[in-house]
C-alpha cells in the first residue's frame, strides 16, 4: 500500500470517517482501497488484548499473558537496558498477536505520591522519565510495533482527569512537563503520541494546537500520529486543525459527520484533513508492512525475563546487617500479600494473569506463613494480630509483606493520604516490638508513609513488580539477587512536606502547580526538608567507591559538549550493580535554580575488587534552564559544579567547570527596567557607567562610608533595584531625553 496514492483516491467523506476509529481497538478499514483496520492494544508493563468485549478500564477480559513489573518499579533500575529488554519482548508478543500498536509509555511526572496512576508512570525527574521511556520506545520499535506516547501532557492525577485544567507557567511546562515526551519523539522516535485528557491552562490537550503543533511538530520534528486518549475529544474539527490525527474509540456512530459540516463551512481547512489521514496512512501501511505472519511468543521465557526485571528493579532501603537472609535460618512470613502479592494497578494497564507466583510459593518450606491481618480492611483482627506476635516471637527473622492495597490507588481516582492501611502499620509496630530483625517488604504504586522506619531493620520495597514480584522478593531476601534498584522519587517523611500539598488536586477543575519546577527532589532538597528516602537511593549487599571523577575541558562554550569520567570499583565482597547518578549544579544563578538536577546516569555490574571507568557526555541541555523571555533553553555564563553520586544526597565526587552562554539575552527596555537590569545589557551597561562618571552627588561608596561598614551592599542594591523611569524625577535627564535613550537602546 502507498499511503500518498491511497489519500489521492480517498473521498471526502471516508477520509473524514477515516479519523476515528472503528472500535475500542481497531482503525477503521478502508476496503474500497484495500486499507486494512489495524489493532492497537493497551500497555504498558504487559499485553492488554481483547478479544471479546472491549473497554479502557479493565473491566472485560483480555487475553492470558505476562505482567511485567510497572513503571514505577521499572524506573527504579535505573537502567536502560532493562527497558530495552522489556520492550524487545512486548514487541516481540504484539508481533505474535498481530497488534500493531502498543499504548504506552506513560510519562507523567510525579507531581504528588497521591496521583492514583503513578505506578503506571516513571519518576519525578524529566531526565530519568525521558531515557526510560525512549529506550522502552526504540526497543518496542525494533520489533516493528508502533508505541505511543502518554498521555501528552500534564495529565498528573486522576481528579477531574477528563474535564480539568492543569494551570502553569511556561517555564515549568518546558523544564518539567515536557522534556520526557521531548526525549521518546527526538531519542525515541515514537511513531505515535496520546493526547490527555485534561486541559493545560485552559485549552484542552485534544485541541492544543500549542502542543500538538507548535511544539510537537514544528519544535521537536515529530512525523508521527496522534491519537485521543479514549474519548477526549471535545470539538473533532478544531483537534484536526490543531494537530490531532485520530480519534479513539470512534465505533460506528463516529461517520466524521462534524468534520464534514466544518469543511463546508469553511471552519476546518481541507490540507489539514489531508494531514491527518495521510498520518494515519503512514502508521497503517507501516504495519503492513512490518507484519509477521509466523511470528511466536515464548511466554514462559517471558516469564524468566519478567522475574529477571523484578530483580532488577527492587529497591532496598534500608538494611541494618540483617538481609541477605541465611539459608537454615527460621523464618516467617507474615502478611497477605506474602501469599497474594499485590502486583499491579487497576485500570486500563491491568493484565490478565493465569498465575501470579507469591512470595510463599517461592520460598517453599523454608519459612512459615502467617496472615497477620486483612488487607481488604483498615480494622485489625485481634486474632490474626496475636497469632502474627506468637510467631514473629518464635521466629529468627519476620518478614512482614505490606502495601497499598487495590482499593488505595487506581486509574480514575487519586488516594487522599499516604497512609497504609491502619492494621497494617499496627501490625509492623507489634512484630517489631517483638522480634528485633523485622524485616518489611512493600508493595504499592506509590510511597507512603512510613510511621514504624525506626523500629524495623530492613524494608525491601518491591513497587507493584509484575506477576513476578513474589519470587524476586524471595530472591533478593536470600542474596539470589543483589538488590540494585534506587528510587526514582523521593518517599517524604509526611504528605504535607510535598510541594504540591496545598494545590493537590485543585479546585472546581482547575489545578495550579504553584510550586512551579520545584517538583521532588528539586524541592526537598532546595528547602533542606529530612525526607525517608531520598531521589536515586538504594543499597546493595555490597559497596561501592567513586573516584577520578575528570573532565576533558574545564572551560567550554553551550556549544561544545564536556566527557566526564569517573572509576567505580566493588568495594564489598559480592558481584553487584552499581547506579552512578551525574547531577549538575549551577554555582550563582540570577534565576531561581533547584540544587542540583539529575543529567545522566549508568548501571554497571562489578565483580568483588573491580573498577570499571564509566564515561558521560553533557551538552548545553545538561547546563540549561528554560527562559521564557527567549522561549528556549538558556544558558547563563559561570561556574557549573558536575557531581556524582549514589543518589541526590549522596553525593561522593564533584569537578567545577566554567560554561560560557553564547546566546545573548534580549529584552526589551522601558521606564520600569532597572539599573540592574541594564547592567546586563551591552549599551546599557556603557550608558549607565557613562552618567554615574558624571555624577555629581555624594558617591555610593562615600555614603555607605558615613553608613558603616557592610553598607556598601545595601547601597548597590537600592540602586540597582532603581527604575530607569525614576532618573527623571531625581533631576538626572529630561523625559524627552529618556524616551530617546529608551528609543535607542532597543534599537
Ligand atoms: C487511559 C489510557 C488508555 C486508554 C485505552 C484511557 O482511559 O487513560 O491510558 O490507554 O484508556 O484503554
Amino acid at each position: 500500500m502507498n499511503a500518498e496514492q491511497i489519500l489521492k483516491e480517498m473521498t471526502l467523506e471516508e477520509k473524514a470517517a477515516f479519523c476515528s476509529g472503528r472500535d475500542f481497538w481497531h482503525t477503521k478499514a478502508v476496503e474500497r482501497l484495500n486499507v486494512p483496520s489495524v489493532m492497537m492494544c493497551d500497555g504498558p508493563h504487559g499485553l492488554r488484548k481483547q478479544e471479546g468485549e472491549g473497554d479502557h478500564l479493565g473491566i472485560n477480559k483480555s487475553i492470558e499473558t505476562v505482567c511485567y513489573p510497572t513503571a514505577a518499579a521499572l524506573a527504579s533500575s535505573f537502567d536502560r537496558d532493562v527497558m530495552r529488554r522489556l520492550g524487545e519482548a512486548l514487541g516481540q508478543e504484539c508481533r505474535a498477536e498481530n497488534v500493531a500498536m502498543l499504548l504506552g509509555p506513560g510519562l507523567n511526572i510525579k507531581r504528588s505520591p497521591l496521583c492514583g496512576r503513578n505506578f503506571e508512570y516513571f519518576s519525578e525527574d524529566p531526565y530519568l522519565a525521558g531515557e526510560m521511556g525512549a529506550a522502552y520506545v526504540q526497543a518496542l520499535q525494533s520489533k516493528g510495533i508502533a508505541a505511543c506516547a502518554k498521555h501528552f501532557a500534564c495529565n498528573n492525577q486522576e481528579t477531574r482527569r477528563m474535564s480539568g485544567s492543569s494551570n502553569l507557567d511556561e517555564r515549568t511546562l518546558h523544564e518539567i512537563y515536557l522534556p520526557a515526551f521531548e526525549a521518546v519523539v527526538k531519542k525515541g522516535r515514537t511513531r505515535s503520541l496520546m493526547c490527555a485528557y485534561n486541559a493545560v491552562n485552559g485549552e484542552f490537550c485534544a485541541e492544543n494546537k500549542m502542543l500538538l503543533t507548535d511544539i510537537l511538530r514544528e519544535k521537536w520534528g515529530f512525523d508521527g500520529f496522534v491519537v485521543t486518549d479514549w474519548g477526549a475529544v471535545k470539538d473533532r474539527a478544531k483537534g484536526v486543525s490543531s494537530g490531532l490525527d485520530l480519534e479513539m474509540p470512534g465505533g460506528p456512530n463516529a461517520t466524521g459527520e462534524e468534520l464534514l459540516e466544518a469543511l463546508k463551512k469553511g471552519e476546518l481547512a481541507e490540507a489539514d484533513l489531508d494531514k491527518a489521514v495521510l498520518n494515519l496512512l503512514r502508521f497503517v501501511e507501516t504495519a503492513v508492512r512490518q507484519r509477521d505472519e509466523n511470528a511466536v511468543i515464548d511466554r514462559d521465557a517471558c516469564r524468566r525475563l519478567a522475574r529477571q526485571l523484578a530483580g532488577e528493579c527492587a529497591v532496598l532501603m534500608k538494611n541494618e546487617n540483617l538481609l541477605p537472609l541465611k539459608e537454615g535460618q527460621k523464618v516467617a512470613f507474615i502478611g497477605e500479600f506474602a501469599d497474594k502479592p499485590r502486583y499491579q494497578g487497576a485500570g486500563s494497564s491491568h493484565i490478565n494473569v493465569p498465575h501470579p507466583v507469591s512470595a510463599l510459593e517461592a520460598a517453599g518450606d523454608a519459612v512459615i506463613y502467617v496472615r497477620g491481618c486483612d488487607v481488604h480492611s483498615d480494622r485489625t483482627d485481634e486474632k490474626l494480630l496475636k497469632e502474627a506476635v506468637k510467631t514473629a516471637k518464635d521466629a529468627e527473622i519476620a518478614v512482614i509483606f505490606a502495601g497499598l492495597p487495590d482499593a488505595f490507588e487506581s486509574e480514575g481516582a487519586d488516594r487522599d493520604h499516604m497512609h497504609l492501611p491502619d492494621n497494617q502499620n499496627e501490625l509492623i509496630k507489634a512484630v517489631a516490638a517483638v522480634n528485633p530483625n523485622t524485616v518489611v517488604v512493600l508493595h504499592g504504586g506509590s510511597p507512603v508513609e512510613l510511621p514504624w522506619l525506626s523500629q524495623v531493620s530492613a524494608v525491601l520495597c518491591m513497587y507493584l513488580g509484575g506477576e513476578q514480584a513474589g519470587a524476586a522478593a524471595v530472591d533478593l531476601l536470600y542474596g539470589r539477587v543483589n538488590p540494585s534498584g534506587h528510587l526514582a522519587e523521593t518517599w517524604p517523611v509526611r504528605l504535607q512536606d510535598n510541594p504540591s500539598y496545598l494545590n493537590f488536586p485543585g479546585e472546581d477543575g482547575v489545578v495550579t502547580y504553584a510550586e512551579g519546577i520545584f517538583v521532588g527532589y528539586r524541592y526537598y532538597d532546595k528547602k533542606e526538608l529530612a525526607v525517608n528516602f531520598p531521589f536515586g537511593h538504594g543499597l546493595s549487599y555490597t559497596s561501592f567507591a567513586f573516584s577520578n571523577l575528570i573532565v576533558d575541558k574545564e572551560k567550554l562554550t553551550d556549544q561544545e559538549t564536556v566527557t566526564v569520567s569517573v572509576d567505580v570499583t566493588n568495594t564489598g565482597k559480592i558481584a553487584g550493580k552499581a547506579v552512578i547518578q551525574l547531577y549538575v549544579h549551577d554555582v550563582k544563578s540570577t534565576v531561581r535554580r533547584p540544587l542540583r538536577e539529575l543529567r545522566d546516569f549508568a548501571k554497571t555490574e562489578l565483580q568483588p575488587g573491580e573498577t570499571k571507568t564509566l564515561f558521560f557526555t553533557l551538552d548545553k541541555r545538561s547546563f540549561a534552564y528554560y527562559e521564557p523571555k527567549v522561549h528556549d533553553f538558556f544558558v547563563e555564563s559561570g561556574e557549573f559544579i558536575i557531581e556524582v553520586g549514589e543518589s541526590c544526597r549522596d553525593i561522593r565526587r564533584s569537578v567545577s567547570i566554567h560554561v560560557e552562554g553564547t546566546t545573548p539575552l534580549s529584552f526589551t527596555i522601558d521606564a520600569n527596567t532597572t539599573i540592574g537590569q541594564l547592567m546586563k545589557h551591552p549599551r546599557g551597561a556603557a550608558f549607565i557607567r557613562q552618567m554615574m562618571g558624571r555624577s555629581d552627588g555624594p558617591s555610593g561608596s562615600e555614603q555607605a562610608e558615613a553608613m558603616g561598614e557592610g553598607s556598601e551592599k545595601i547601597m548597590q542594591q537600592m540602586m540597582f533595584d532603581m527604575p530607569l523611569g525614576s532618573l527623571v524625577s531625581y533631576g538626572r535627564m529630561t523625559g524627552r531625553q529618556l524616551k530617546d535613550l529608551i528609543v535607542s537602546l532597543n534599537a
